[in-house]
């Protein structure tokens, strides 16, 4: 089975070829102390590590420890083995500023300017409680149990510092980040991450994924802070929705509605434009009365960076049901989770357009969202964060 080194340049779980179960949850931090915070995030680096290389989260080996205090694994991982768990830390814009924008940790000075709450985007429908959080962490893996052990245990570590604001479980990733991986398929049944930045793509990785010392430097100058943002030179920004499919209303639309929508062929994923699953898309290509054979308003040919500046994203979603409505619904979907440079040029303007426009907006309502700021790779033996928390 997988095992991912958990240290490194850049953190496990965002070019690492998508697993196919997510656990990603958010925190609020509970304390006033900085010196608390630093220590949880000590604390969570060694226990990640562990657990990412199939250990328990604590020193003792299962069974052993202090008979009077309890585990230091909660142990439904043991005889599992690490099913190529990555767990990927972020933190969000509330960790630095809180509502009133008073400085919560002396942190206020670090927060890059582009680490901001997002945008209210047309039809957004999202629920407090599935929004934010100081901390971020993605836990993916190939066992889903490992995967929520991995959360569970982190949860428990920080009891009395931070507490889970909200959490969501995801199956069947509906990306591949890698050339070696099949396409998978999302709810909607189509082949989902096609085009995705995958990392044998070096260049996109650089240009499109990694903030660079330029993009620190130039984060600082524009704010009208003074502030320094160089730790996350060499990170990236996770934007996470939780996106609800109207699953029942899609399945009584007729293939070619299916199809018009996405832009591609349900079975094979080619572009209605022809060719296979990898050929390019021909947006200029047209068909019976002169009508371009893509839909200019498909999800597609909005979402293509040829209508997005080249902006492109490394998409690492997964398809979720939480069970059914109430009203003999589906509360089925897919928990978005894409990886981007800058999420002012990247996500915010892509978000905006196909809320307004996209043929696909009306079988889809956002019911959740985040942003946060995810640090580059942990030197060996570093903590997170750098040795002073920021
Ligand atoms: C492409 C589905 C939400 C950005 C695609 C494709 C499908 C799809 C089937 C074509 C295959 C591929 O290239 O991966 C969905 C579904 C969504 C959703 C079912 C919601 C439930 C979003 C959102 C964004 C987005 C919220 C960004 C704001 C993209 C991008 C591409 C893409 C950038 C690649 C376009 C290209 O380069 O040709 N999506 N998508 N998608 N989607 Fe989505």
């Amino acid at each position: 089975a997988d095992v991912y080194p958990f240290t490194g340049p850049h953190q496990a779980g965002i070019t690492t070829p998508a697993q196919d179960r997510l656990h990603f949850a958010t925190f609020d931090l509970i304390t006033d102390s900085r010196e608390a915070v630093v220590a949880l995030l000590k604390a969570w680096t060694v226990a990640a590590e562990r657990m990412t290389q199939g250990l328990p989260a604590g020193e003792f080996e299962p069974g052993a420890g202090p008979y009077d205090a309890p585990p230091d694994d909660t142990g439904e991982a043991e005889g599992l083995n690490a099913s190529g768990l990555t767990i990927t830390f972020g933190f969000g814009p509330s960790l630095f500023t809180d509502s009133d924008g008073a400085d919560r940790y002396g942190l206020a000075a670090r927060r890059p300017a582009l680490l901001a709450d997002l945008p209210h985007f047309p039809a957004d429908a999202l629920e407090d409680a599935r929004c934010g959080g100081d901390l971020a962490i993605q836990a993916c893996a190939d066992d889903p149990q490992v995967a929520v052990h991995a959360i569970r245990n982190l949860a428990r570590i920080a009891f009395g510092t931070a507490s889970v604001r909200w959490s969501q479980l995801g199956y069947g990733r509906t990306s591949s980040t890698s050339t070696a991986q099949t396409t998978p398929r999302n709810l909607f049944g189509f082949k989902d991450g096609t085009a995705n930045i995958k990392s044998e793509e070096t260049d996109a990785v650089t240009s499109q994924v990694w903030v660079s010392a330029d993009d620190s430097a130039a984060d600082d100058a524009a704010g009208d802070r003074a502030t320094d943002s160089s730790w996350l030179t060499g990170g990236s920004y996770l934007v996470a929705r939780r996106i609800r499919m109207t699953i029942e209303t899609w399945d009584r639309s007729s293939l070619r509605e299916q199809e018009t929508v996405v832009g591609r062929t349900k079975h094979t994923g080619a572009p209605l434009s022809g060719g296979t699953e990898l050929t390019e898309p021909n947006f200029a290509k047209a068909g019976r009365g002169d009508l371009p054979l893509i839909d200019p308003t498909s999800h597609v040919a909005l979402a293509h960076p040829t209508n997005n500046n080249g902006a492109r994203m490394l998409r690492r979603g997964y398809n979720y049901t939480d069970g059914s409505d109430g009203l003999g619904r589906l509360d089925a979907g897919l928990f978005f989770i894409a990886f981007v440079r800058n999420p002012a040029t990247q996500y915010i303007p892509m978000q905006n357009t196909l809320a307004r426009d996209d043929l696909m907006s009306e079988y889809l309502r956002h019911t959740g969202s985040g942003l946060w700021a995810v640090p580059p790779g942990i030197p060996a033996g570093a903590p997170l964060g750098g040795a002073d928390g920021a």
